[in-house]
């Protein structure tokens, strides 16, 4: 499979999960969704990140997005390993984990890099829509454990910018001042942002967050 790129449908898949087998697209039904690999079970930076990803998953459920995980480990390991996630990191796992043993979704979702590791998966984030299209994709190193801050806020990001002729700008947070899209002409901003608007540069126009 080549690299998924934005825009692009997320290959619908069969998968055993930690919470019972399922279908990708109809488990995500209506929803957003956050599926991410980590390199392997009983990893100590794997660990940190899927106990804070149960941290966080009431986050995640409050912006309509459903997350799961993945890793070539079986299905027994991941529920030994689930225990010293909730002992560790004091928690209790509550999002699926995928046992892709055969590696059939690793490589549906270019999650394999060999020239990284042979054996395990790296660290992929694939963002997808409601429309099932792939919104986002972040690559990290098995060194490097992710920022699920981040995550949040680009989710924030993709939700809003679904919605409005806006985009955000650098190190935007959730309820901060947004860009108007250049599409937009002037003439068209009174109707469609009631708050007002700065015109800094013909190109770079600053509106309060339309849904705030
Ligand atoms: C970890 O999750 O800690 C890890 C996994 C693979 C290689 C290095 C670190």
């Amino acid at each position: 499979m080549a690299t998924l790129r934005l825009g692009d449908m997320a290959p619908d898949f069969t998968a055993q999960t930690t919470e019972g087998p399922l279908q990708f697209h109809d488990w995500l039904g209506d929803s957003w969704g956050v599926l991410f690999s980590h390199p392997a079970d009983f990893t100590p930076v794997c660990t940190t990140e899927l106990g804070t990803v149960a941290h966080y998953l009431p986050e995640f459920t409050k912006r309509n997005t459903k997350v799961i995980a993945l890793s070539i480990d079986g299905l027994s390991s991941h529920y030994e390993w689930i225990k010293d996630i909730n002992e560790t990191q004091h928690t209790t796992v509550n999002f699926p984990i995928i046992a892709d043993e055969d590696k059939k979704i690793a490589l549906l979702y270019d999650m394999l890099h060999p020239n990284a590791s042979e054996n395990f998966t790296v660290r992929s984030v694939f963002v997808i829509g409601p429309d099932k299209k792939v919104k986002l994709t972040l690559t990290y190193p098995a060194s490097t454990g992710r920022n699920f801050d981040e995550l949040l806020r680009v989710i924030d990001s993709l939700q809003l910018t679904a919605q409005y002729s806006v985009a955000t700008p650098a190190n935007w947070k959730d309820g901060e001042r947004v860009v108007i899209t250049p599409a937009v002409k002037d003439e068209d901003i009174a109707a469609k942002f009631p708050k007002g608007f700065e015109r800094i540069k013909p190109y770079l126009r600053m509106t309060p967050q339309p849904n705030k």
